[in-house]
C-alpha cells in the first residue's frame, strides 16, 4: 500500500476570497477547482432522500456560494494543495466538524482506501475512525480518522476523474455516483 503524505492541508477561512487572494498573491498559487454549496445537493434521488429538507432548503439558498477552493502550488510538486473552506459552514453540524478557523485537517492519499481502512482495523485502530470510506463530491473516495490528540486526517483514493487530478470539468458521458 502506498501512502502519499500531506497531499493537502484544509483551512477554514473567515473570509474565503481574502484568504485565497492572499495565497494567490504572495505564493503564486493557482485554483485547481472550486465546489459550491449547491454541489452538496445530490443528483441521485436515493441520496437526496437521506438529507433533511431543512438542510436542502438551506443549501439551495446558498447554492452559488463557494464552499471549497483547492489551490495548487505554482511550481509543484504536482498533487499537493491547500484547501480553503468558506466560514458559512464552519459552525454547522456537518462532519468533519469545523469549529474553529485556521488549520483544520491534514490529507493523505493512498492507492487503495479499502486496504488502508482494513489495515487500521486489523491493527486495532477502529476507535480512531470517524467516517468510513465512500465516494465524495470531488469524485475521489474519502475516509476520515483522528489521531490521539484529536487532529483530523482525511484519506483520499483518487480516481481517473478526481477533481484533484483533472479539475472540475467532467468528461462527456462519464457518470460519478
Ligand atoms: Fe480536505
Amino acid at each position: 500500500m502506498v501512502v502519499q503524505p500531506n497531499a493537502h492541508i484544509g483551512m477554514v477561512c473567515r473570509d474565503l476570497e481574502k484568504s485565497i487572494g492572499f495565497y494567490k498573491k504572495f505564493m503564486g498559487m493557482r485554483e485547481k477547482f472550486t465546489l459550491y454549496y449547491g454541489d452538496m445537493i445530490p443528483q441521485d434521488p436515493e441520496w437526496l432522500a437521506k438529507i433533511p429538507q431543512e438542510r436542502i432548503d438551506w443549501l439551495k439558498s446558498v447554492a452559488d456560494v463557494k464552499w471549497i477552493v483547492y489551490l495548487e502550488w505554482p511550481h509543484g510538486p504536482e498533487g499537493y494543495f491547500l484547501e480553503f473552506f468558506h466560514e458559512l459552514d464552519a459552525h454547522i453540524d456537518n462532519p468533519p466538524s469545523k469549529e474553529k478557523f485556521g488549520l483544520n485537517h491534514l490529507d493523505i492519499v493512498v492507492d487503495d482506501i479499502q486496504a488502508f481502512y482494513q489495515d487500521m482495523i486489523t491493527k486495532g485502530g477502529e476507535e480512531f475512525i470517524d467516517i468510513l470510506p465512500g465516494p465524495s463530491i470531488c469524485r475521489s473516495y474519502t475516509m476520515w480518522f483522528h489521531d490521539p490528540d484529536g487532529n483530523q486526517v482525511e484519506v483520499h483514493q483518487y480516481t481517473d476523474i478526481s477533481m484533484q487530478r483533472i479539475g472540475r470539468e467532467l468528461p462527456k458521458g462519464v457518470v460519478w455516483p
